[in-house]
Parts: structure tokens; sequence; C-alpha cells
């Protein structure tokens, strides 16, 4: 039986594709889960695959996430700099959660180069593009195997 793992979107990430592209690409949201859902399958990991523009949402599915996942692949958007209840939500569940970003946060503005997220987190990828997604699902297998 397939273990599952959550993969949750925050703020504008509904708007890929169209969303300044030559930072975060052209695919589309529901492209990354397509390309979520397949890896996963080749994983073993059932891919339930969220966004929310709502940070009161996301510390729901986090919560849903340590009562019914064993992990969880995270890219808060811009909540990531800002959100002390994701800091926590992630400190309250017993599951591995991975920080993702499409961007090397890193490379662009001082303000993305802080993470309120990260030292809950099991680790970060980030700057691979979509495939930051991929990376984090072959991360959480090798960690809830
Ligand atoms: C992002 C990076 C964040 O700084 C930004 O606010 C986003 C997207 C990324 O995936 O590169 O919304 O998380």
């Amino acid at each position: 039986m397939s273990k599952t793992v959550f993969v949750l979107n925050g703020p504008n990430l509904n708007m890929l594709g169209k969303r300044e592209p030559g930072i975060y690409g052209g695919k589309t949201l529901k492209d990354i889960e397509n390309d979520c859902v397949a890896m996963g399958r080749d994983l073993g990991l059932a891919v339930d695959f969220r966004q929310s523009n709502h940070e009161g949402v996301l510390v729901d599915w986090l919560h849903e996430a340590g009562e019914n996942a064993v992990g969880v692949a995270i890219n808060a958007g811009a909540y990531t700099h800002t959100s002390l209840a994701l800091h926590d939500a992630i400190r309250a569940i017993p599951i591995p959660v991975i920080e993702v970003h499409i961007s090397n946060v890193h490379a662009r503005e001082a303000f993305r180069h802080h993470s309120m997220i990260a030292p809950a987190c099991k680790g970060v990828i980030c700057g691979f593009g979509p495939t930051s997604y991929v990376l984090a699902l072959h991360a959480l297998k090798s960690i809830t195997d």
C-alpha cells in the first residue's frame, strides 16, 4: 500500500505559468501536480497536492498531514519569510517537512534570504525550478522508508 505525502503550496502559486515566467518558468501548478503524482507513483507514494492563498488553511492542512501522511513538501511562497504560525505548525506535527522553492531564494532580494520555517523543517530544496518538487519527493521517500 502506498504511503501518503502532502505537497502543499502557498500564496500566488496558483498563478504559475502566468506569474513572472522569467523567474518561475512556464509550467502551471497543474503541470507540477501531474509531475508529482507521476513521480509519486514511481516511488510508491500517494501524493495529495493542494494550494491555498490563506495562511490558516495551510496551518490546518499541516495538522491534517500530521494525522494522515508520512511527510510533507511545502512551498509556502511568501509565507516562508513571514509566518511564525507555519513554523509552529511544522513543529507541532510528528512527520518530516521539507521546504521547497522553485527559485533560488538566496540569489534574489535580501528579504527572501530568511526563512521562518526552515529551522522547523527537515531540509530545504530550492532553485531547481519545478524539479525542486520532484527532488523533495525523492527526499521524502528516502527519509520515510
Ligand atoms: C517561492 C519563493 C518565494 O520567495 C516567493 O514569495 C514565492 C515563490 C519559490 O517557489 O521560488 O511565492 O517560494
